[in-house]
């Protein structure tokens, strides 16, 4: 049986982003059990705005997100929640309605925010898992939240707060423990085609 597939997302186009760095150390603990993994940053999330005419860089989202068994997503808080480079590249799920696993339905996802203060980084992971949940993903247990005020990464990627590091160690292990039960269950991905106009 192949390995676990997971895809980290986000991330903001500052060089020191915290949000990627922490993404990246999620995704470093999730390959140590075995896992695949690949990251989409910042600037690969540079997508028209949804419902603009295709720029031909969409694809490549997409398809990133159908290889995954499971997600790694990390966002800034922008003035209390997602930024919008992030929201708009989770809108172009729409793509995956009518796939045979519909947008996120069976996947284990991480989630991560980081923020100047507490209050930002907690109502950002607070709606990262409502959009999670209204793709039909599952969120893991431990969501992390950052406060890039007080803990900044060092120069090999790794944050200064080793707590933070443990978190971070802990949600890309359950991202792929996840994925690995949903397996061994054999529940294959739903396509819960009679949800579709009521989920949201
Ligand atoms: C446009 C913008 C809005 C922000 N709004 C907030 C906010 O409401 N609350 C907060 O605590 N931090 C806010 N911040 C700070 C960022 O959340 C913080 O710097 C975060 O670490 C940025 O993510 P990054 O390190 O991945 O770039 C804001 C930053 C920017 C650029």
């Amino acid at each position: 049986m192949r390995t676990v597939r997971i895809l980290g997302i986000g991330g903001t186009h500052r060089p020191e982003s915290a949000s990627e760095l922490s993404v990246r150390h999620a995704l470093t603990a999730a390959r140590a059990t075995g896992a695949t993994v690949r990251l989409l940053p910042a600037r690969t999330l540079d997508l028209p705005f949804y419902g603009e005419p295709a720029t031909g860089a969409e694809p490549a989202f997409i398809d990133a997100v159908r290889w995954a068994d499971g997600l790694i997503i990390g966002s800034p808080g922008y003035h209390g929640t997602v930024s919008g480079l992030l929201k708009n590249a989770l809108d172009h799920l729409e793509a995956l309605r009518d796939d045979p696993r519909t947008y996120l339905d069976s996947m284990a996802v991480g989630l991560i925010a980081c923020a100047y203060g507490d209050q930002a980084a907690a109502s950002t992971l607070a709606t990262l898992r409502t959009i999670v949940h209204a793709l039909r993903g599952w969120p893991t247990p431990l969501g992390v939240t950052i406060n890039s005020a007080r803990c900044g990464f060092g120069a090999g990627g790794e944050p200064n707060d080793p707590a933070v590091g443990e978190r971070l160690t802990i949600l890309g292990r359950q991202t792929v423990e996840f994925c690995r039960r949903h397996r061994r269950a054999g529940s294959g991905p739903a396509r819960t085609e009679a949800l579709i106009d009521t989920a949201w």
